[in-house]
């Protein structure tokens, strides 16, 4: 597949995977792909665990599931949220970013059929939703999205050995960037492969669940835990998905 084609096909999936490993020549290329991802001094900070075991994915999936009630509860983090949420597909093509809620929540049956309005009305309070929150109304979504960790064929965690640090002020900034490449090394070739890629972040947004992680996987203190990546061969569509147009982010010469 074409470079080109590869990233205007390339897409979040959070569909079911077929139930079948990932091939262990696919999973080589996936590897290969983020070997040859650039860094600064070539200092190619990176170290990736690969989950194919059972243990390994309950283990996430629990961290995942524990972590969504929690999020359930926290004003700010929902409120956040609230900002990038868009009710409808038509929404979402006028606006051009953002996700789509439903892409992210089943919304429980009573809201299901609710009016646009009455949700617009909801989601702008969304930090109100903490007292539900705390009543547990988080323990729905978090075992559906923990349920797609569990299931996964194969899940990535991407380190960063922090100690494999660039000279200079910026080097912590510079090697950031680095993982950012080498997972869209990855996602790029997985989209040439018919794979699909979910970045599953909730067990790694606080600090105390990335600390659990990294004690799970024997990852040493000097490692930050990037991401988690849930991989395997798609089997629905992979839907669609909006950009800004170029005249929204470009600026020639000069901003403004
Ligand atoms: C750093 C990062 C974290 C993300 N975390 C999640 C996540 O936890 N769950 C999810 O479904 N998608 C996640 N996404 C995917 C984005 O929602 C997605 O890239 C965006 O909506 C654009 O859609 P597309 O990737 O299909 O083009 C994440 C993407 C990035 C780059």
């Amino acid at each position: 597949m074409n470079v080109f084609d590869a990233m205007m096909q390339r897409r979040s999936y959070r569909g079911a995977f077929q139930d079948r490993a990932v091939d262990v020549n696919d999973l080589d290329k996936l590897i290969e792909a983020a070997r040859w991802a650039p860094s600064p001094f070539n200092v190619q900070p990176w170290e990736l665990v690969i989950i194919q075991e059972a243990e390994g994915k309950a283990a996430l999936a629990d961290v995942t599931e524990h972590a969504v009630v929690e999020q359930f509860k926290d004003a700010k983090f929902l409120d956040d949220n609230s900002r990038w949420m868009r009710l409808t597909e038509a929404d979402l093509k006028e606006v051009r970013d953002g996700v789509l809620l439903t892409d992210h929540v089943t919304l429980p049956k009573l809201l299901q059929d609710a009016p646009e309005q009455l949700l617009q009305g909801l989601l702008k309070n969304a930090k109100s939703f903490t007292l539900l929150g705390q009543l547990g109304a988080g323990k729905i979504p978090a075992k559906e999205i923990a349920a797609q960790v569990r299931e996964a064929p194969l899940l990535m965690l991407i380190t960063m050995n922090c100690k494999r640090y660039p000279p200079g002020e910026g080097g912590t900034r510079w090697m950031w960037l680095s993982m950012g490449m080498l997972i869209q090394n990855v996602l790029l070739a997985a989209t040439a492969l018919g794979i699909g890629v979910q970045f599953v972040s909730p067990p790694l947004e606080r600090a105390a669940d990335r600390e659990q992680v990294r004690q799970l996987f024997n990852i040493p203190t000097s490692h930050e835990v990037i991401t988690l990546l849930r991989i395997g061969y798609v089997e629905e569509d992979s839907g669609s998905s909006v950009r800004l147009q170029p005249s929204e982010f470009v600026h020639f010469e000069k901003m403004m």
